[in-house]
Parts: C-alpha cells; structure tokens; sequence
C-alpha cells in the first residue's frame, strides 16, 4: 500500500513548468535517501512537453515521467494515452543519456494511440481545436467507445507495470485545469482529466493525498484554439516582449503561444478547485526583464512599479481567497530552469 502521494498540477492552460517542479521534487531526499518512491503521469500522452534540466544537460520528454532522471520507479498510468513508437523513442534517448530506462513501466491499461489516431488528429482538429496532433482525442474516443487497444496487449511484456505501489509516490501533470476535459472550456480542451482527482486513477484512494503542488506562471500563455483568449494578442508589442523574453514556444508542437496579463481571479479559482496546498509562480524574472508588472483583477488592470510590489499583491490575494494554501513561492530562475 503506498504511503503518502504528492501531486504537481498546472493551474492554468499547461506549460506553467509543471517539468521544472516535478524534477526539483523528484530530487528530494530525506535522511540521505529518496523521499519518492514513484513518480507517476496519470493523464495524456505525447501531447505534453516537459523540459527538465539535469545539471547543465536539457531534456525534453513528452511522456516519461521524471523520476528516471534520478533513479525512481517511472509509472505511466492507465489514464495516460501512449503511442509505442514515441514512447520507445524516448526510452532510447534516456538509455543513450546514460539512465535506467528499465525503471519505466506502462500500466497494463493504458490505452495506445495508434498511427491512424494521429493522422485523424491531424486531418481533422489540428486545425480546427489548434490540438497538438499527437492523436490524443481519437485515442481517448476508441477508449471510450470502448473499441481501443491496450498497452498489455501492444507492448512487450518488460515495459508493463506489475501494478505494485508503495511508499511515496510523485503524480506528474500534465497540460493544466483550464484544458480539464470537465473544467476548462469544452470543446477548447484536451480529452482527459488534468485536475489532481483523476491521479487517483494510478490505483490509490483520495485519502494518501498530501501536497498539491500548483504550478503557474506570473503571466498567462495559451498554445491551441481558444476564443476566450484573443489571437490579436500576438501583435500587442508589450505582450510580444514578454512572450520573446519568455521564450513561449511549445515544447510538442514548436508553435507561438499567445500571451497575456495574469488574470488572477482565474488562477484563485484554479489554485481553489485543485486543493492546491503549495504555489509555485514561475518566471516572475521575466516581467524584471521587460520591465512590464500588470494583471487582471476584478475587471481592472493592475499596473504595479516593480516585481515586489506585484507580488506582494498576489500572495495576499491568494492567502486571503484561497483556504488549502500553506506556502507560496516566487521563482526567478533562468529560464526553464
Ligand atoms: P490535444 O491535447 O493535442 O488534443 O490539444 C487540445 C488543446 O490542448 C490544444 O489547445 C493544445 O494546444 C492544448 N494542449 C495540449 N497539451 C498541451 C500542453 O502540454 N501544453 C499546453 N497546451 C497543451
Ligand atoms: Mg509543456
């Protein structure tokens, strides 16, 4: 039976880097030993993108989780969708790094997204829902009609997970709550559940649940269709600056994300209904760079003349609105890092 779970969750449209708090939590040791046991995926497939730095060295993996980087058991879980030949070629990438690609396992489960899916993906919604073309709505479509095929069934037999979980186990997000297939703003989602209930999934019950991490960004960025955030976005020169200094490119698909002010009324109520306990705000350095410290809150624009100022703002909103928040944390470190 497993001890305690944590769960790193994405409190607004993904790429809030999720990657870089999992990695930094994967890396915790307590009495000179790992504290996580497991670090588990519990939705998607290839469609997300997680960069995550180990020393000097990048990685960019879109389904393994980041345990292996350290050593854990790496579990992608039955509400995951997994396309082998995709999946076999990150193994190859984090042999060759020089890891233990052998601690990856695939629940028996977990649904495959086969050559079809991602062409139908790509005939049919990339354009019209700006998917990632990873095939992950037809995958999720052959789940539910119950027509799809399982990983226990495709997959050679060393790489299926004998289902075994004890200690402590890490639940790595991925995409983040407005892209829920509950929560955001259908059809303008993904097809699973991002939300930290669903991490119940990988097969314990609610009670195990210890922190939720919550990761966001100090401004907003949107990759994919989505008409509540307008596309003339990409031509305001302030918001350009911020998306250049950024670097907001997608990871999957290499696109321009449109960026946006931080709509803070949006991420209280995300940090809300995720039971967020930690709050991770990254890329507060990024605003220092263009010098640009404004949000949205309650139907105004908040200019504010420094960093400080614009988070000292935040962090007493979110303590005041949100009751689960124990910690919150500013991060300015260099990119992606
Ligand atoms: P799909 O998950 O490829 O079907 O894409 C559905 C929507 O979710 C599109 O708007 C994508 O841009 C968005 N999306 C999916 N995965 C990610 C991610 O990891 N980061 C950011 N956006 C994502
Ligand atoms: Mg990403």
């Amino acid at each position: 039976m497993v001890d305690k779970v944590d769960i790193v969750v994405g409190l607004a449209w993904g790429d809030e880097a999720k990657g870089k708090v999992a990695n930094q939590l994967a890396s915790r040791r307590v009495g000179g030993k790992r504290y996580y046991d497991f670090v588990a995926r519990w939705n998607g497939g290839s469609n997300a993108g997680h960069t995550i730095y180990i020393g000097e060295d990048c990685y960019k993996t879109h389904i393994i989780p980041c345990g292996v980087f350290h050593g854990i058991k790496s579990i992608i879980g039955p509400n995951c969708v997994l396309h082998p030949e995709s999946f076999y070629k990150e193994l190859d990438m984090i042999s060759n790094a020089g890891f233990d690609a052998s601690l990856v396992k695939v629940s028996p489960n977990t649904h495959i997204v086969t050559d079809h899916h991602i062409d139908e993906d790509k005939r049919t919604l990339s354009k019209k829902l700006g998917t990632t073309s990873r095939g992950i709505a037809p995958a999720y479509s052959a789940k539910a009609a119950r027509t799809g095929l399982l990983a226990k069934d495709v997959l050679e037999y060393d790489h299926i997970w004998d289902g075994n979980i004890y200690g402590n186990m890490l639940c790595e997000g991925a995409q983040g709550i407005w892209l829920d297939i509950n929560k955001g703003i259908y059809p303008y989602v993904t097809s699973s559940e991002t939300l930290p209930y669903s991490a119940c999934s990988i097969g314990f019950p609610t009670q195990v649940i210890d922190r939720i991490y919550g990761a966001a960004k100090i401004y907003d960025t949107r990759s994919g269709e989505d008409p509540l955030f307008p596309s003339s976005l990409l031509n305001d020169p302030l918001l350009s600056l911020v998306a250049d200094a950024g670097q907001e490119f997608g990871v999957t698909t290499g696109r321009k994300r449109k960026v946006n002010w931080l709509d803070l009324n949006r991420l209280i109520d995300a940090i809300n209904v995720s039971g967020s306990t930690d709050v991770i705000i990254n890329k507060c350095d990024i605003l220092q760079d263009v010098e640009q410290y404004r949000l949205f809150y309650n139907d105004e624009t908040l200019n504010f003349s420094s960093i400080t100022d614009m988070t000292i703002f935040v962090e007493e909103r979110i303590r005041t609105m949100c009751k689960f928040v124990s910690t919150v944390t500013f991060s300015y470190s260099p990119l992606f890092v």
